[in-house]
């Protein structure tokens, strides 16, 4: 199949209660493992490279790897891009065949997002990209900051409103409680607001920094209306262990395959285990 838009899938959540897992992905055998778990769980699914990725992998990589992948794989993928930071480098994805794009105008002052984020809309919406924005500042798990400091960053649902209707995005990121990265203790989302949020705004939310989120929090987070969830550090860290557990079992190992296989297995299982808990088995 050819690469879908992000908008399509993420319609069809909504209405079915379910989430769409984003994947982050690096290299070839997290591309390959994203679309094995999709087509083992029937599961639609989004492909998506941060800037760290396109930076290491390099766009036209990840451009040819996902859309052979797509082609050849029995279930919808689109290719989106994470945390977009500018309107050029929106316009490089879209150039190269994305999908979806995101534009992480989070940093700015409330009307500067919406003019970019409008932007880019205008720019990519004709050629049939959606376009995710981000409200609200959600942060590193690493970022020194109190709890009290983070949840002033957290998204104002009047604020939610007042963005879609002045932006009419096709998805937005809010900020709850999650943070990017591995989780030092037990993250604490905060449902009450996610509530208030959707009560004011039908346009799909996303999740982002959903590693290590407990499986009750991330059901939580769907039944009170999350259609996109994001996922990296897990199928890092699956990654990286099977990897270093060959290497440790054999320190004369040499041949790349021996450790990538292994590895390339365990990030198709975590992206399973994920899947099946938003609820998207079987929606392709
Ligand atoms: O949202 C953040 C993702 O985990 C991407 O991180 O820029 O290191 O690829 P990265
Ligand atoms: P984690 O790495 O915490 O899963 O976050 C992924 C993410 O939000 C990508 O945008
Ligand atoms: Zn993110």
């Amino acid at each position: 199949m050819a690469l879908v838009s992000m908008v399509e899938l993420l319609d069809q959540a909504q209405k079915g209660h379910y989430a769409i897992g984003a994947f982050n992905c690096n290299n070839m055998e997290i591309v390959q493992a994203i679309v094995a778990a999709a087509e083992a769980e029937n599961a639609p699914v989004i492909i998506q490279a941060s800037q760290g990725a396109i930076k290491y992998a390099g766009i036209e990589y990840i451009t040819t790897l996902t859309k052979l992948a797509a082609e050849k794989a029995n279930v919808p993928i689109a290719l989106h891009l994470d945390h977009g930071t500018s309107f050029a480098q929106v316009m490089q994805c879209a150039r190269n065949g994305f999908s979806s794009v995101m534009i992480d105008g989070s940093k700015h002052l409330l009307e500067d997002n919406i003019a970019l984020t409008n932007k880019v809309i205008e720019a990519v919406r004709p050629l049939g990209i959606s376009v995710e924005a981000e409200l609200g500042k959600i942060g590193g798990t690493e970022d020194d900051i109190t709890v009290s400091e983070r949840e002033a960053l957290f998204t104002e649902p009047a604020e939610a409103e007042y963005f879609v209707q002045a932006t009419q995005v096709d998805a937005l990121a809010i900020a709850i409680g999650t943070a990017h990265g591995q989780y030092k203790g037990i993250p604490k989302l905060d449902f009450e607001r996610l509530t208030k949020i959707r009560e004011r705004v039908s346009t799909p939310l996303v999740l982002h920094g959903s590693s290590g989120v407990p499986e009750e929090a991330l059901r939580e987070a769907i039944s009170r209306g999350i259609c996109k969830i994001n996922i990296d550090t897990n199928i890092r860290e699956a990654f990286v262990l099977a990897a270093r557990h060959v290497l440790e079992g054999d320190s004369k190992e040499i041949d790349p395959r021996k450790m990538l296989g292994p590895a390339r297995e365990a990030a198709t299982a975590i992206i399973r285990e994920k899947i099946r808990i938003f609820g998207s088995t079987g929606k392709a």
